[in-house]
């Protein structure tokens, strides 16, 4: 502890202070290295309009994504459009809340020559190496790179690869390079464009669909040998549901997922483990144009719609629990503070240091993170206490009084477990705030 002590000087960065109450061209004009996307959002003033009245989660991908794209960029207005929408989630989702469950949040894009998803297609926020990712089309991987920066309809995260658009079913899964599944497609004559199944997935909204992709069912397979047409077309049908579009975050055990066949497939949930009827789910989340692709170990039987995975204790007493880790828990923790909870209410905050009190002008470090630099001594021991002042703001005006908090900021002598708002290791601190709930907090707390 004592050598952890004088290494120690925590730093508050005030995110939503200043930041909260400026609108995104504002804000996104402060920061470093996104000239590209900012430029182009500037062409958009009824994007930015939507922006700045919104709840929004903006991905933006940095300047040197876009100089890796390895085509010029933008072919015309429509892609540039379409491309933009797609980097804009609802709501906000700090990066804190990234992976501690599946999270499928729908964009603007809702183009009908890009997508066909009710609500808007989507993107998949996940934690990968600790890192806050974004997978779209593909599988492909945008890692934050710069978390949760504040702006009046919501926040920003940069990422430093441009999002893939999902594209149709049939080209994602050439381009994934799932070749049994490609196989048994060509077995089932399915890939024939006078199929019923090729107008089945290239033209409905909102599909899930179950792929087997399995050496067991590829150029080798034999059991679909002799079947009519119609047989054929029915296993593929019971292979798709249309409707609720069923992402990861919506599995479930023993949920019944009618299919285009008329008949339910169930789903059942081991501890590690998620099956369709029999069929093992594993891979998950290919987001195509139109809806989902789940890949699974076996194909599904329309005859047999009671078959059920045979789950040994060996293999359901894993310790993969589906609660949340401690770290997790602590990230929820922390998090809680820059969760907005829904509604236009913003809560702008400021944080001054009560015993060292240290004014910095509302300019703060460029006008967007107010920062206050304790020295280690003093902010370790006692804990150090923080006056905190909120207040609301609707529309960028300010409807309610400036309440008043203190806060002490906790930290154990030796840290347990990482905080990882921005996927660093930090020590572990805790907030507790006092009076009737804040709706949005815009901080982050770290120390440097
Ligand atoms: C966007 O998020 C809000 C809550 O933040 C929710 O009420 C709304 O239904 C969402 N819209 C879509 C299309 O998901
Ligand atoms: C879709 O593409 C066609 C042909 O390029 C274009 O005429 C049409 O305006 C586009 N639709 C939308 C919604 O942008
Ligand atoms: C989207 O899906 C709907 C209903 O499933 C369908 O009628 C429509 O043609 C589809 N649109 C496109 C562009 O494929
Ligand atoms: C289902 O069972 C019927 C009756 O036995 C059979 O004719 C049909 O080929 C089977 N279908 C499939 C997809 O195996
Ligand atoms: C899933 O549902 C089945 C049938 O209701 C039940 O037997 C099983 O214990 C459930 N599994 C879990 C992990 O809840
Ligand atoms: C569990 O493991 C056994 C062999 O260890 C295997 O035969 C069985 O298919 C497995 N069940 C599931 C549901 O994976």
């Amino acid at each position: 502890m004592l050598l952890f002590q004088p290494l120690l000087a925590i730093t508050i960065s005030v995110i939503g202070c200043l930041a909260a109450d400026q609108d995104i061209l504002t804000i996104l004009r402060q920061q470093n290295g996104i000239s590209t996307f900012t430029g182009f959002l500037e062409q958009l003033p009824d994007v930015v309009e939507i922006l700045n009245g919104g709840i929004f989660s903006v991905l933006i991908p940095n300047d040197d994504a876009f100089s890796a794209l390895d085509k010029d960029f933008p072919e015309d207005d429509e892609e540039l459009l379409a491309l933009i929408q797609y980097h804009i989630a609802n709501g906000t989702h700090p990066s804190a809340t990234f992976g501690l469950e599946p999270l499928f949040v729908p964009t603007l894009l809702s183009n009908s020559n890009y997508t066909n998803v009710t609500g808007g297609q989507v993107v998949e926020m996940a934690k990968f190496n600790d890192t806050p990712t974004i997978l779209t089309g593909i599988k492909a991987e945008s890692r934050v790179v710069e978390a949760d920066i504040f702006f009046i309809g919501g926040l920003i995260h940069i990422v430093d690869s441009v999002f893939t658009i999902p594209i149709s079913l049939p080209a994602t899964i050439t381009k994934a390079g799932l070749n049994n599944l490609v196989a048994l497609l060509n077995k089932g004559g399915f890939l024939n464009p006078s199929s019923p199944a090729a107008s089945i997935v290239n033209s409905l909204s909102d599909l899930t669909v179950f792929g087997p992709d399995d050496p067991r069912f590829g150029p080798t397979f034999e059991g679909w040998d002799g079947l009519s047409e119609a047989d054929l077309l029915s296993i593929f049908q019971y292979s798709i549901a249309q409707g609720e579009v069923y992402y990861s975050s919506k599995f479930k055990n023993d949920t019944k997922i009618m299919t285009l066949n008329q008949t339910p497939l169930t789903m059942t949930e081991s501890a590690n483990d998620v099956f369709v009827d029999a069929a093992q789910i594993t891979t998950r989340d290919y987001i195509v144009s139109n809806g989902v692709l789940q890949i699974i170990n076996s194909p599904l039987d329309p005859n047999n719609t009671n078959a059920r995975p045979v789950i040994t204790p060996e293999n359901s007493s894993g310790s993969g629990s589906k609660g949340l880790s401690a770290a997790a828990g602590a990230g929820i923790g922390i998090a809680i503070g820059a969760i907005l909870l829904g509604g236009a209410l913003t809560i702008a905050l400021y944080i001054r240091n009560k015993r060292r009190r240290r004014t910095r002008g509302p300019q703060g470090i460029r006008g967007v993170h107010d920062r206050l630099d304790g020295e280690s001594q003093e902010v370790i021991d006692p804990p150090p206490t923080y006056e905190l002042d909120t207040k609301s703001i609707r529309g960028g005006r300010t409807v309610a009084a400036t309440t008043h908090h203190v806060i002490e900021v906790h930290h154990p002598p030796k840290p347990p477990s990482p905080l990882e708002i921005d996927g660093t290791e930090r020590s572990r601190i805790s907030i507790t705030i006092t009076g009737s709930p804040p709706r949005h907090l815009g901080f982050q707390a770290r120390y440097d």
